[in-house]
């Protein structure tokens, strides 16, 4: 007789936040359109907004409460429309502009009228800038005279700042900025936010790495022969050539999410699942990492442009561009993590726009068994197992192995394990800036980025954006077609180490 099937186990946890008002600056941008107010509609949908909750959009384009309403509306879901405009109903617009001292007086009074609706005030706030990094200053400083950062003593309301990359743009700037945010409120206030940290297949690296025995006695050199990190975006600028033009790939991408999932790879076990004790094996990594050599730059780090090819236009001819401008759409690198776990293992990390494919994976290649017994007079036959996790745009795992093949006696060949997650029955996963917004609100800094870390990380790349600005013909900008797989140079990255880039599954 069959026994009746279990549910798998599982622990979970999820804990409702209490009221908040979140107020977004950028309100009409389409980070906050498309992104950050319909995730708060998916907590509300799984019961994770309060219902005292209030959502004011600020910004300085014209509207009122209707038309921004209206705006939202476009970008949620209409499967339950009662649901749908009870939720639009949270919303409120106010204009503000930070040249303008007495909007922001406006929006204090707003938010204090908030305040006196519902009974359990005084409300938390959240004050998310969705804006450029240069509004981030003059933002703060309005929000801090208008005495809107400050938290009341004696009261439990709070008070959090969050912030979108790039924090800062090099070692100094991002000094200045600390120092700047810490004039106004205290480091348990900001939210640094890197939505790479918040999708479901990055936080799985903890889970799979440290909620299973299988994988940490082979996590380490002597096991791993390279990694490969590729965030491969199919995309180009998307009008946002003002933002780009200024950050480039490396700030855009390289020094924040392809480093952030090279340390979760990469680090020590934390002792506990807190955000203190992962933040400092993460800066403990990132320190690690050998610091690139200037006047050997073209070894380790290759970087790119992106040409017209298939039909697409080049980054120059994209709106908004600067002529004959300089700045990079690829970077690829090779670095290596001089400690005892990873000594010698190359981690090969690339990311570029507008590439063949929209890709995001990590791939750890294992080394080849120190003797094949199979094929003793074809030895290096047989394929390297391989780990992947790949993040998107399917979110699945593959482990590679070895099996006998039907066929043969002696067939053998590759063993595909794979896991989707969407296998999982039911599986909806949220948008990362869901459980994002949601942290926010239950004060967990777990998935955002600690100011030290983000200075280590400028410590790494501040020397290869000197060297590209003050010495460009020793680590010349390479064009590769829109479309392609990225520039020449990224391949000889790895074929003077006789490897080359994963191109599949
Ligand atoms: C953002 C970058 O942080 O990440 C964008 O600023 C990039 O340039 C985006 O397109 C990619 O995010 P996702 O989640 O679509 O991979």
């Amino acid at each position: 007789m069959n026994a009746p099937a279990q549910a798998p186990a599982r622990f979970c946890l999820e804990v409702s936040p209490a009221p908040c008002v979140l107020v977004f600056f950028g309100a009409t941008g389409d980070l906050a359109r498309r992104k950050l107010v319909p995730s708060l509609y998916q907590l509300e949908t799984r019961g994770l907004l309060h219902a005292c909750s209030r959502i004011v959009g600020c910004g300085r384009s014209p509207h009122d409460d209707t038309s921004f309403r209206a705006l939202i509306a476009e970008a949620l879901p209409d499967v339950a429309p009662a649901q749908r405009d009870a939720f639009l109903n949270r919303l409120s617009y106010v204009r503000t502009d930070d040249t303008d001292p007495a909007t922001f007086t406006r929006l204090a009074e707003h938010l204090a009228a908030l305040d006196t609706l519902e009974t359990p005030a005084p409300f938390n706030r959240l004050y998310y800038l969705a804006t450029p990094p240069a509004s981030c200053q003059p933002l703060v400083t309005r929000l801090a005279a208008a005495g809107l950062l400050t938290e009341t003593p004696g009261s439990d309301a709070w008070r959090h700042l969050a912030l979108e990359k790039p924090f800062g743009a090099d070692t100094a700037s991002a000094a200045a900025l600390d120092a700047f945010l810490h004039s106004h409120v205290r480091e348990d206030q900001i939210f640094r936010v890197d939505h790479y940290l918040a999708k479901d297949t990055v936080q799985n690296i903890l889970m799979l790495r440290f909620a299973n025995i299988l994988f940490e006695p082979v996590w380490n050199a002597h096991y791993i022969d390279h990694v490969q990190i590729t965030v491969a975006e199919s995309v180009g600028l998307e009008n946002r050539a003002g933002y780009f033009e200024q950050a480039g790939l490396l700030r855009d991408m390289f020094q924040n999410h392809l480093l952030e999932m090279l340390a979760l790879v990469a680090m020590e076990p934390p002792a506990t699942f807190t955000a203190d004790a992962i933040h400092a094996e993460k800066k403990k990594l990132i320190q690690a990492i050998r610091p690139f050599l200037a006047d050997a730059l073209e070894t380790c780090v290759v970087r790119g442009q992106y040409a017209a090819g298939k039909g697409l236009p080049g980054y120059q001819d994209e709106p908004g561009v600067r002529p004959a401008t300089q700045t990079e759409t690829y970077v690829a690198a090779k670095l290596f993590v001089d400690n005892w776990r990873w000594h010698g293992v190359p981690f090969y990390l690339r990311a570029g726009k507008r590439l063949a494919v929209r890709e995001s994976e990590i791939a750890l290649v294992f080394k080849p068994v120190p003797h094949s017994m199979f094929d003793p007079a074809a030895p290096n036959t047989l394929t390297p197992n391989t780990l992947t996790l790949r993040v998107q745009p399917q979110e699945n795992v593959n482990l590679l192995l070895q099996a006998k093949l039907p066929g043969p006696k002696l067939c053998i060949g590759d063993l595909p394990l794979h896991f989707a997650f969407s296998d999982l029955g039911a599986w909806d996963a949220p948008d990362a800036y869901a459980r994002l917004l949601l942290d926010v609100m239950l004060h967990d800094h777990t998935l955002f980025v600690r100011s030290d870390t983000i200075a280590a990380a400028w410590q790494l790349f501040t020397p290869v954006l000197d060297v590209w600005r003050n010495a460009p013909e020793t680590c010349p900008l390479h064009t590769y077609p829109a479309g392609s797989e990225g520039p020449d140079a990224a391949a000889d990255l790895l074929a003077r180490d006789g490897r080359a880039w994963r191109t599949e599954v």
